[in-house]
């Protein structure tokens, strides 16, 4: 595996009206690494991912993705470049059934659009249905395929949307929270998952606030602190740096 760095967010800052949601952030992702960013809640965690995925344009900084900057593009012309994520909030499509959800992705690139390709041709769609069945086996969903997404658990739709991105084979992959609302078996069954794909060389972010999943999968750790990275290493180094604890502590205070 090489140090090679795949994305690189360099000097982004964000404001909404009065608050500073990023200030001065720089990170490197290297290739084939799994990268945490943790921090306290209203850290500027989403914020950060909605800027490398086009979502939100910073107001200063630049992403630099496969040495090309991306700041300015649309999130389609990013998602082709390759970079998939996961969102906080799950974003499927509710009426259709799990298997066309996980085949949309991959059936409406070409023309940009997020319709059901209706073009594409029978041997086309053959394929790649038989690539979804694959991908849904892996996330745990495979008894499931013909049902309607909408009457999913809020667990296994996120299971499902990790599905939606894995069938694009991205290069990057972004999770945002990709356990929040599932129970312990099913967070486990994730983590597996999770390692499963990075043994495959895929680089992740991910960002989570159970330090279970970020143990158990993280090569290396940002934090995050009122839009500041505040501390950076691996989970040996984070877990023991004093500025952590503080942020964390800080963070339980507000909350009694
Ligand atoms: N579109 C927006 N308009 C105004 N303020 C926003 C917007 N999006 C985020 N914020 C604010 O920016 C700050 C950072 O929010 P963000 O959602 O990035 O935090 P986070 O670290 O992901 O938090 P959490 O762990 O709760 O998901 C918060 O104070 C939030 O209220
Ligand atoms: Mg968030």
């Amino acid at each position: 595996m090489t140090d090679n760095v795949v994305l690189h967010v360099s000097d982004v800052d964000k404001r909404f009206g009065g608050l500073q949601a990023l200030g001065d952030v720089d990170l490197s992702i290297k290739e084939g690494k799994t990268h945490a960013i943790i921090g306290p809640n209203g850290a500027g965690k989403s914020t950060l991912l909605n800027v490398c995925v086009g979502r939100i344009k910073p107001d200063r900084g630049a992403v630099v993705f496969d040495g090309e900057v991306i700041t300015g593009k649309t999130p389609h012309e990013i998602n082709q470049l390759g970079i998939a994520r996961v969102f906080q909030t799950p974003e499927i499509f509710p009426d259709l059934e799990l298997i066309e959800n996980v085949m949309m992705p991959v059936l409406s690139k070409r023309d940009g659009s997020f319709k059901f390709a209706p073009f594409a041709s029978l041997r086309k769609q053959g394929e790649v249905r038989e690539q979804a069945e694959h991908i849904l086996e892996d996330v745990g969903l495979a008894a499931s395929m013909d049902t309607i997404a909408a009457s999913l658990s809020r667990g296994d739709k996120r299971r499902l949307e990790l599905a939606m991105c894995l069938v694009q084979n991205p290069r990057l992959l972004l999770l945002d929270e990709p356990t929040a609302g599932m129970a312990r078996h099913d967070t486990n069954t994730t983590i597996e998952l999770l390692q499963k794909i990075k043994s495959r060389g895929m680089t992740k972010v991910i960002i989570e606030h159970d330090m279970h999943v970020v143990f158990s999968l993280a090569d290396y750790i940002s934090v995050l602190a009122q839009g500041r990275i505040i501390a950076e290493g691996t989970p040996e180094e984070v877990k023991n740096n004093p500025k952590v604890k503080e942020a964390y502590l800080g963070e339980a205070a507000e909350e009694e």
